[in-house]
């Protein structure tokens, strides 16, 4: 098992997982957007040092193992509650960053024994409605025709702020390459997945651990009104909102988010 910094693999049911895992303490699980990968987390996995930090690639991205089929909400909760059982985690802070919020919400549906405190950055608790599921088909469309790197050439401009975009140039480059490592069929189980998941947003009012939203004030995918009505549902949320970020402030603006993220995971009861 892995100690340090690492990244191992580690089989949870019939996947094999890639998970970066680093440092001691309470544990802090980091779950990724779309099409991304645990690399997208790597600013809060170097700063956080108080927490032990988990990372996994979800099924499908990174270095996991991406099967052609068996994408769906519940299987990546499922394979990441597995992965802490693995680790011999019991309970842990999750930090979900857009797809990785809506897993984030259902490991809180079924595993929510496992959650001592929830981060969701950048994230929606409502369900695609029309527009967007047929938008989902038409991506996956796309990434079968012209691969991960026509995903990249139609995502991009939405997933960075605009402020990013304009004065970032190289990680611009770096999540165009990001994007462009994912798998065929990771993208098309994440956009079956995405489509076709539950809406989360009755689950907020009885949401009974800590909460942080964070969001981007440039994010056009999940705006600042988003997290605002999610703050407002959830009894115990506070909200940050991140200067100059869009879609993945943790990219963008990585030390304001270790910041706030640093200050909350802080408040946490007994960790
Ligand atoms: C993500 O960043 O995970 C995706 O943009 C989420 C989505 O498309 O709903």
């Amino acid at each position: 098992m892995p100690t340090g910094r690492e990244v191992g693999r580690y089989r949870v049911g019939a996947v094999g997982l890639a998970a970066e895992v680093r440092g001691e303490g309470p544990a802090l699980l980091l779950l990724h957007g779309f099409p991304l990968d645990r690399t997208m987390w790597r600013h809060q996995v170097v700063a956080l040092t108080r927490w032990r930090r988990i990372a996994p690639d979800l099924r499908g991205a990174g270095a996991s193992d991406a099967p052609e089929s068996g994408y769906s909400m519940a299987a990546y909760a499922d394979d990441v509650a597995g992965l802490l059982d693995r680790l011999g985690v019991a309970r842990a802070v999750v930090a979900g960053l857009s797809m990785g919020g809506y897993v984030a919400f259902e490991l809180w549906r079924r595993h929510r024994d496992r959650i001592m405190g929830l981060v969701l950055v950048d994230t929606r608790s409502d369900a695609d409605g029309g527009d967007a599921r047929r938008g989902r088909d038409e991506l996956a469309a796309v990434a079968r025709a012209e691969g991960p790197a026509g995903v990249a050439e139609r995502m991009l401009p939405r997933l960075l702020g605009r402020s990013t975009r304009r004065t970032q140039p190289a990680l611009v480059e770096q999540v165009r390459e990001m994007v462009g490592r994912s798998s065929v069929p990771g993208i098309v189980g994440a956009l079956g997945a995405m489509r076709d998941r539950p809406d989360s947003t009755a689950l907020l009012p009885a949401i009974d651990v800590p909460v942080l939203v964070v969001v981007g004030e440039e994010d056009e995918v999940t705006p600042p009104a988003v997290a605002r009505s999610m703050v407002a549902a959830v009894p115990s949320a506070v909200m940050a909102t991140i200067p100059g970020a869009g879609h993945l402030s943790p990219l963008e603006a990585p030390a304001t988010v270790n910041r706030v993220v640093g200050e909350f995971l802080e408040t946490i009861p007994g960790a």
